[in-house]
Parts: C-alpha cells; sequence; structure tokens
C-alpha cells in the first residue's frame, strides 16, 4: 500500500508541467511586486507599501471583485450552453437556474429608480398577511430560523425588535409614500412607521435577555396573532405547534408592538406592508440586469443551485484544493497546540481539555454544499419552485419564498431535528459571501468555491504563497472559535459553562483588554485578526521565528523579498483595493497595519528601526516562554 502510493505520486510528479510550477509562483510574486508602492516604507504604513498601487494598476475593486467576475464569466458560459440540458442526475435543477437566468438577463422590466404605484397598490397581489411567506424579514419583527443556544442540532425560531438597518427601508417606504395619492392611508403609514422606531429606541438593550418558550408560553406572554404563525409555516395545527421551541428577545418591546397593531386601523397596516414587500423586491433586484449580475444576484438568492452547477461543470481542482487546504488546516491546528502546550492565560485541566477538544473538532467544507450526494436530493430540492423564463420579477419573489420556506422546512421535522447531511448555509443575504467564514454552532469553516482562484489561492503556488494568504484567512476564521463570543461554544456548537468561566478569567480579560486598546469597529473581528495572522506564521514559520538571527531567502521565483517578507506581502494580497469603509470589518488599511503591528516579528522582517508599541498576544506563547524554552531546551 504504501509502495504503491508511492509509486503513484512519483508518477504524477512526472507529467506535472514544471513550466507551470515555476510559472504560477512567478505570476504570483509579480502580481505582488505590482502593487508595490515604495514611496511608503514598509515599517510607517505597511498597507501602503504593500497595495499602494493596487488601484492604480488593477482593473478592480479588489482581489475578491477579480475572483467573483472569473467565476461569474465561467458560469454566464454554462448558462449559454447547452451543457446539462440532457442530465440524467438533476435535470430539473439546472433547467430551473437557466430559466431564472434567462428572465434575469432577457425580461427587461424592473422596479428600480422607478416605482410605478399602480402596481404598488393594486397589482401587487400579495396578501398583506402572507408577507413573511415572502421571505419579508424585519417588519415589525424579526424572525429568523437558527438552532438553540444549548442544542446545536435542534432548529429553534428566534424573535426579537427589528435590526436598526431594516430603517434604510423604512425610509425608502415613506418616499414612496410622499408619492402615493391616498393621502388618509399615507398618514397612517407615517405614523405607524414613527410609532415602530419609538418603541424600538425605547426598547432597544445591548444585551437583551433571551427566553426559551414553547409555543403557548409564547402566545400566553406575547399578544402575537395564531395566524402569523399559520401563514410563516403552513400548519394550522396547534399540537404542531407546540413543538417548536422560541428564542424571544426584547419582550417588552414585542408585546407593546402586537398590542398597538391590535387596534391599528388595517388599510395603512396593509398598505404599508405592501409597500415593504415592494421595496424587498426593489432591493434584491440587481441594479442592472446583465449576464454577470445576474449570476452574482443568483449565487446569493439561490446558493445550492449555483454552488451544484460550479461543483459539477466548472470547478476542476476539487480534489488538490482539499487536500492543500486540510494540509494547511492541520499544520494551523498544530501550531495552536503547541500554543495550548505553553497555555498563555493559565487555563485549569478542564478548561484546556474543553479548548483541546474544540480545535480538534474544527471542521472545513470546500464549496457551501450539502454532504449529501444523491441526484434525487438536488434535482429536487428547489422543486416547490416555479420559475418562469420571461417573468423576473415574479420569479425573485419566487426565489424569497422558497428560501423562507427551505429555512422553516427543518423545524417541521420530528424533534426539529438538524439534518446534517442535507445542511448549508442558505440565510438571507444579498451579497453571496466570497471569502472563508466559520459558524460556531457547526464548528465548521467554509471555504466558498469562488474564493479558490488565483490570485487568492492556486493548488500549484508554492506554499509561502499558500500558508501566508489563505492560511492567514483560516487563522482568522479559527480563532473566531476562540475569540470572546466564539469560545462560549464547545467542540459541539453548544454554549457552553467552561466557555464561559475562560471568558470571564483574568488573563483571557487582559488579553482582550489589550486589543481594545487601538479603535475598531468589531473587537472579535480584531482578535481573529490578531491571532490569527500571529497563527499563521508560526505555523508557516515555527514557534518563535526570529529574522535577526539568520537570512531565509530559498525562491528562485523571488529575488528582493526574503521569506517572511513575502510572507506578510502576500498575506497583505488579502486586503489590497481601493478603501470604502467595509462593514464589520475595520478598514482594509487599518487591518493590515493593526496586524502587522501586533506581531513582534515583522519589525524584525523588514529591519524596522522602532519597534512596534504594541504587541498583543493572547494565545501565542509570550517572547520569555520561548527563549527560555530555547536556554532549557
Ligand atoms: C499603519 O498606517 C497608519 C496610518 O494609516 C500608521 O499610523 C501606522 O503606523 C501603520 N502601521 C504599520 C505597522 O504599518
Ligand atoms: C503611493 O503612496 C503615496 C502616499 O504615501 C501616494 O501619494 C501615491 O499616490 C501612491 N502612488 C500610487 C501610484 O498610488
Ligand atoms: C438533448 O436532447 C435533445 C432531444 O433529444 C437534443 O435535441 C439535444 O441536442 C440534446 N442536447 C445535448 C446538449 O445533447
Ligand atoms: C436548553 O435550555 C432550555 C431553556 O433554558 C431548557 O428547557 C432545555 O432543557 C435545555 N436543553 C438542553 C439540552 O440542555
Ligand atoms: C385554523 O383552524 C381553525 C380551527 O381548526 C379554523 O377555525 C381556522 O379558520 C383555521 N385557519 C386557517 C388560516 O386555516
Ligand atoms: C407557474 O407560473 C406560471 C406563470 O408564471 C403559471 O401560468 C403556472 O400556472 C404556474 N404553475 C404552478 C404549478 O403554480
Ligand atoms: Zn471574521
Amino acid at each position: 500500500m504504501g509502495c504503491s502510493l508511492l509509486l503513484c505520486s512519483c508518477l504524477v510528479a512526472l507529467f506535472i508541467p514544471i513550466q507551470a510550477i515555476v510559472d504560477i509562483n512567478v505570476a504570483t510574486a509579480n502580481d505582488i511586486h505590482n502593487n508595490l508602492n515604495r514611496t511608503t516604507s514598509p515599517c510607517t504604513n505597511f498597507w501602503n507599501f504593500a497595495c499602494g498601487r493596487f488601484s492604480s494598476t488593477s482593473e478592480y475593486v479588489d482581489n475578491f471583485e477579480r475572483v467573483e467576475d472569473q467565476f461569474a464569466s465561467a458560469m454566464v458560459e454554462f448558462m449559454a450552453s447547452h451543457l446539462g440540458e440532457n442530465d440524467t442526475l438533476a435535470p430539473r435543477l439546472i433547467r430551473q437556474m437557466r430559466q431564472y437566468y434567462k428572465a434575469c438577463t432577457e425580461d427587461t422590466r424592473k422596479l428600480h429608480g422607478n416605482p410605478r404605484l399602480e402596481e404598488l397598490v393594486n397589482q401587487w397581489t400579495l396578501h398583506p398577511k402572507k408577507f413573511l411567506v415572502y421571505g419579508l424579514n424585519g417588519v415589525f419583527i424579526d424572525k429568523r430560523v437558527d438552532v438553540a443556544a444549548n442544542d446545536s442540532m435542534r432548529w429553534v425560531i428566534q424573535l426579537r425588535m427589528p435590526d436598526p438597518t431594516d430603517r434604510y427601508s423604512d425610509r425608502r417606504v415613506l418616499q414612496l409614500m410622499r408619492l402615493y395619492e391616498e393621502a388618509w392611508y399615507t398618514r397612517g403609514v407615517v405614523e405607524l412607521v414613527e410609532k415602530m422606531h419609538q418603541l424600538q429606541d425605547k426598547y432597544r438593550a445591548e444585551n437583551p435577555v433571551v427566553h426559551t418558550w414553547s409555543y403557548s408560553e409564547l402566545r400566553q406572554e406575547i399578544p402575537i396573532p395564531h395566524s402569523f404563525f399559520i401563514e410563516l409555516l403552513g400548519v394550522n395545527d396547534t399540537e404542531e405547534l407546540d413543538h417548536l421551541t422560541f428564542e424571544v428577545s426584547d419582550v417588552e418591546y414585542l408585546r407593546e408592538c402586537f398590542r398597538f397593531l391590535r387596534d391599528f386601523a388595517s388599510e395603512p397596516k396593509d398598505t404599508y406592508i405592501r409597500a415593504r414587500q415592494y421595496v424587498l423586491v426593489e432591493e434584491s433586484e440587481p441594479r442592472e440586469r446583465n449576464p454577470r449580475s445576474c449570476i452574482h444576484h443568483m449565487r446569493a438568492y439561490l446558493p445550492l443551485g449555483m454552488n451544484y452547477i460550479y461543483d459539477r461543470f466548472i470547478y476542476q481542482n476539487r480534489k488538490e484544493d482539499t487536500s492543500r487546504v486540510l494540509e494547511i488546516l492541520s499544520t494551523l491546528k498544530a501550531a495552536f497546540g503547541k500554543y495550548l502546550d505553553a497555555n498563555r492565560l493559565q487555563l485549569t485541566p478542564n478548561q484546556l481539555a474543553y479548548v483541546r477538544a474544540k480545535l480538534e473538532c474544527i471542521q472545513i467544507k470546500i464549496g457551501n454544499l450539502p454532504e449529501e450526494k444523491s441526484s434525487e436530493f438536488y434535482n429536487n430540492h428547489y422543486g416547490s419552485a416555479n420559475f418562469s423564463a420571461t417573468n423576473f420579477l415574479a420569479n425573485l419573489l419566487e426565489a424569497l419564498a422558497l428560501r423562507t420556506r427551505l429555512q422553516n422546512a427543518g423545524l417541521l421535522v420530528r424533534n426539529s431535528q438538524v439534518d446534517l447531511r442535507h445542511y448549508y448555509v442558505n440565510d438571507n443575504v444579498r451579497k453571496a459571501r466570497t471569502s472563508p467564514f466559520y459558524e460556531n454552532e457547526r464548528n465548521t469553516i467554509t471555504v466558498p468555491m469562488e474564493f479558490l482562484q488565483w490570485p487568492l489561492f492556486d493548488h500549484r503556488e508554492h506554499t509561502i504563497f499558500q500558508h501566508s494568504l489563505l492560511g492567514a484567512v483560516l487563522g482568522h476564521e479559527m480563532n473566531h472559535a476562540f475569540e470572546q463570543e466564539g469560545i462560549l461554544f464547545d467542540a459541539a456548537g453548544n454554549e457552553s459553562p467552561v466557555g464561559l468561566e475562560i471568558r470571564e478569567s483574568q488573563p483571557f480579560r487582559d488579553a482582550i483588554k489589550c486589543a481594545e486598546k487601538q479603535p475598531f469597529v468589531s473587537l472579535k473581528e480584531r482578535l481573529a485578526d490578531l491571532n490569527g495572522l500571529q497563527l499563521a506564521y508560526d505555523a508557516f514559520f515555527g514557534l518563535a521565528h526570529d529574522s535577526r538571527q539568520f537570512e531565509y531567502r530559498p525562491y528562485a521565483f523571488e529575488r528582493e523579498f526574503t521569506a517572511p517578507q513575502l510572507f506578510h506581502l502576500s498575506y497583505a494580497q488579502f486586503f489590497c483595493g481601493s478603501l470604502p469603509p467595509v462593514i464589520a470589518h475595520d478598514r482594509d488599511d487599518e487591518r493590515v497595519n493593526v496586524s502587522v503591528g501586533n506581531l513582534r516579528q515583522f519589525a524584525y522582517d523588514f529591519n524596522c528601526e522602532t519597534s512596534p508599541s504594541s504587541d498583543c498576544e493572547m494565545w501565542r506563547p509570550g517572547e520569555e516562554a520561548n527563549s527560555n524554552r530555547n536556554v532549557h531546551p
């Protein structure tokens, strides 16, 4: 067995065109060199040094747009072809996706920038009571299907007050109302919207209490109409509803909100709901409809269909990519394991065992697709949706309703048990994820297939490029498992008192205090950034690497920079681009500069005169710990 494996890999090695291996590394190094802005020193503003010329040399906003564009080109080609037309595995799914695409690219009717009020009021045939069925969320109440905090294998319905971002949609509704003639309704809608905002402002709390209730308990506590749930779940059976678990926050708000609604005139209420539905469609349709924008739209709204097609007909390197990605993950896990040996946070044996078990269990998934392989599953998954090849807006409503139906489906199976074989991420995004993401409840990192394209990743690249870019991204995602929110979830994704104990311990709190010293948008993102880069660096160079002691310059494809310098530059490519504000993360230049500024080796790697002012390290063993180990091995 061992012998034949060896033979195989030799044969493969013989047939790999060597030129290609050299080329991809030369190309990557060239790309990095083209982005350099040498007017800045790497020591004063590293982002500008590494990325400063990106926007003047690239036609893309950033490298994400570049790989998304490659994905879209390939999918446009597929859609325009006859591939899969007589497919034996999932012909219906493929036909549905083509119909949706055809209507999206050929039907020119659109809502955006062109409000047609007669349509809003008369032709918009949705019954206002059905708004939840059509994916309209955040009107009066925010409803999500998620898993229970203490049981990651059980679906629950979470209810809370709408998110403040829903106010953009309300503002658009009020704009539409100004164009609308029936003054009486309009006044009613304005009054309703103002009242809701007022109630939300009054009751919004930093960390609201979450109540776990059965259906009857919920109905006792909050005057939500029974019809709300009948419409939502398509069942009219209290017994069935009583199997559901609700996690409810903002209870005072919900109580007062539904009391108010009960007594409010129904015409303006219905007009408001119709208008919000209209705004939802307007916000969901692509701004400009063309082949590429339709592909991007479909990635977000029909993820299973798009990923299935890409995976089967376009994606070439699943096997090679998977083995490289798993290898990177295992070196990251090994480095984190060494951190735990040093136990900088002085965890108790029980706490250490908790963190080790969690580390061990982190899974990785290439592409947001379920484990299930049967053609029946894929072919029927969108079976309840009726897409036409001629009416895009009707299709969009179908897609929104389909997404909601699929989200709710798990609630009605026995005990609302999560079916892991069929699980994939299907949430209410408007833009599909391209970057890897971590889910606490699944203890899983998903790497979208979009991401696994050059210049972000190529399986033929030298490991220094892979470990610095994808490695640091995976390091970031892994560290979400161990930041102040993620640490609460155990290896199986259930909230655990041991996690809480760790979070409350003094060394953990001190580590967080350090990271808080520099301004941030989101603390957990900051922690994941700092710890992720440190972990990726240590995983590649070994713990306590010191470039003052020897020079590491081993590469034929890179003459100018040493290995650690190249590592930092390649890492920064993830963040290169023009600089609009990024939601939920800090701006890219800050992210890069703060991350390298907290990696104690960075200053040595670039021979910076002043050592950086801040070295926030959390899990990583301190410098003293390492030097002690060197003296007394
Ligand atoms: C990052 O850039 C900021 C200016 O935008 C600068 O103040 C900071 O020193 C830089 N840090 C590093 C490590 O490059
Ligand atoms: C390089 O950075 C400097 C500021 O440090 C900036 O003024 C200049 O425009 C940048 N060069 C390019 C080509 O973007
Ligand atoms: C699919 O089948 C139809 C009818 O038999 C045929 O006309 C068509 O060429 C086939 N398409 C492909 C791509 O083979
Ligand atoms: C989860 O929490 C709820 C409410 O606190 C409780 O009723 C239930 O028994 C818990 N389930 C588990 C598996 O611990
Ligand atoms: C639900 O069932 C009740 C009694 O069985 C009935 O009165 C009511 O009309 C039903 N509601 C809907 C929306 O089907
Ligand atoms: C599907 O939609 C078309 C028009 O878009 C309609 O004529 C047809 O009846 C619908 N079929 C089903 C099963 O709803
Ligand atoms: Zn993150």
